[in-house]
């Protein structure tokens, strides 16, 4: 791996207390309509969320819950507008689904939001039904995904980067 290629390496981990601010911005600007500190707060005191690096930048972050009839449910993937199409969403999904203690996977996106049901489509999700009146006019479309009892982070989704490098050939 190159020195380039380094500097723009796709990491996940944990989400701690010295991640707020960088969340905060994300979600700032990625999704205004959202920014629920509360929600952000209490994920972070409750460890239910991923944050994405890209090289040193952080890019996204994944805030997840046990709440949706007690199976583990991902409440919220946001990627920074200037991050998006590196594999960040993806890679965040599949850090959740590695450390998924439960069989069963759920999430959700209004019918409105193409973008990421394409993401929980090459992610492996199927649908799972929908749920009206929560917004006007726009269901939210609930995703489903089993998750195998072994998740192995070697097969997991790449960045951009490495799957170009696999097409290629290239180290
Ligand atoms: C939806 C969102 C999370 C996607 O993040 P991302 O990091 O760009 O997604 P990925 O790079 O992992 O995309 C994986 C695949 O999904 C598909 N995809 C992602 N964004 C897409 C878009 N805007 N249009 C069409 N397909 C898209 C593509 O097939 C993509 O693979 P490719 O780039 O190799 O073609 C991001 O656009 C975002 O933060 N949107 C605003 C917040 C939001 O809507 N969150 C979801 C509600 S929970």
């Amino acid at each position: 791996m190159g020195i380039i290629e380094r500097e723009f390496r796709l990491r996940i981990e944990p989400a701690r207390a010295k991640d707020r601010e960088a969340m905060v911005e994300i979600n700032k600007a990625a999704a205004p309509r959202w920014h629920k500190l509360r929600h952000l707060n209490a994920a972070l005191q409750e460890k239910r969320a991923f944050i994405a690096f890209l090289g040193r930048i952080p890019a996204g972050f994944l805030i997840w819950t046990k709440d949706f009839y007690s199976h583990y449910f991902i409440d919220l993937v946001v990627v920074h507008p200037q991050m998006r199409r590196h594999g960040v969403a993806s890679a965040l999904i599949w850090a959740m689904e590695s450390s998924c203690p439960g069989n069963k996977l759920f999430s959700s996106t209004n019918r409105s939001n193409k973008a990421m049901q394409e993401v929980f489509e090459r992610a492996g999700f199927v649908k799972s039904g929908f749920i009206t009146h929560l917004d006007r006019n726009n269901p939210e479309l609930i995703y489903y995904k089993k998750i195998p009892a072994r998740a192995s982070a070697s097969s997991g989704p790449r960045s951009r980067a490495s799957r170009k490098r696999k097409k290629t050939g290239k180290k």
